[in-house]
């Protein structure tokens, strides 16, 4: 079964934005903030864009903050301050990646962790690794989102992450245990590969190479979360699964694109109205 990711993100906007109506009865205006630095990355511009569209369709607001590329790291922090401080602004988040001068670490440290959209802030992977978050990481969170919908229970299921970044494999992986599932990482350095994906009831891509993963390496029945971002040979959009020859063999999968791509900007959506909740409880309970 081929997962309709944009068809569970429509659905997930769709709530989002009857929370933003409840909320707007308090007189509260959930709004996301987006800091883009330079416009060299074509992927970056069509991120936003996405972001952007999103918001309208949830009828949030939404606000765009382009810096040239040379922009210091310190003229970003006066700029995260300052949407910190702001109380009409919900969630904030930079745009990655950053010009090779930046730190993105140190950068997105700075957003209050209330606002913190990306969940990327320390406080917030903390508390991903505790449960006890309530803004979750934005892709980790889409796939969880298709877990559930689609009735598939982790509990006791071998998952198998391919990829280790700060952004999808290991929260993905913390997401994973929380599910009791039984989670095995792999990345760069591993050993046969191959053979730790053979024995995955759920496989997650997140390695960003275009048919990493074959038909040799899939178990039959297993389900294939493609996480990968990739250009095929004429420039088109393709994911790190080798799609042709490992849908026959597996139980769900998710294509590239229309996979987990349109949950992880659903899911943002998801944050900024939760963000905006949590920032206004009190008035929400007077
Ligand atoms: N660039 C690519 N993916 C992401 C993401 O999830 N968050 C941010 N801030 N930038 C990205």
């Amino acid at each position: 079964m081929i997962i309709n990711g944009k068809e569970l993100a429509d659905k997930i906007i769709t709530q989002s934005k009857s929370e933003a109506i409840k909320l707007k009865k308090y007189g509260i205006y959930p709004k996301f903030a987006v800091i883009i630095v330079g416009d060299e990355d074509p992927a970056s511009k069509t991120y936003v864009s996405n972001k952007r569209k999103a918001c309208e369709k949830a009828e949030i607001n939404s606000e765009e903050y382009p810096l040239p590329s040379t922009v210091s790291q310190e003229k970003i922090i006066e700029i995260i301050e300052r949407l910190n401080a702001d109380k009409t602004v919900s969630g904030i988040l930079v745009q990655l990646p950053l010009p090779p001068h930046l730190n993105s670490k140190i950068i997105c440290e700075r957003i209050s962790p209330l606002k913190d959209v990306d969940a990327f802030t320390s406080v917030n992977v903390g508390k991903l690794i505790q449960g006890t978050a309530t803004l979750l990481p934005c892709t980790p969170a889409g796939i969880i989102e298709i877990f559930k919908h689609e009735n598939i229970n982790l509990e006791g299921k071998h998952c198998v992450v391919l990829g280790r970044s700060d952004i999808v494999g290991k929260p993905t992986a913390a997401l994973l245990l929380q599910q009791n599932a039984t989670v095995t990482v792999c990345h760069s350095k591993t050993k046969n590969i191959t053979q730790h994906c053979k024995k995955a009831d759920v496989l997650i891509s997140a390695v960003g190479k275009r048919n990493f993963v074959n038909s040799e390496m899939v178990k039959k029945g297993a389900v294939i979360i493609d996480v990968g971002i990739n250009k095929d040979e004429k420039g088109k959009l393709c994911g790190d699964v080798d799609f042709k020859s490992v849908e026959p063999l597996c139980s769900y999968i998710t294509p590239v694109p229309g996979g987990v791509g349109p949950l992880t900007v659903a899911m943002l959506i998801k944050n900024t109205v939760t963000a905006s909740r949590i920032q206004n409880e009190r008035i929400i309970k007077e």
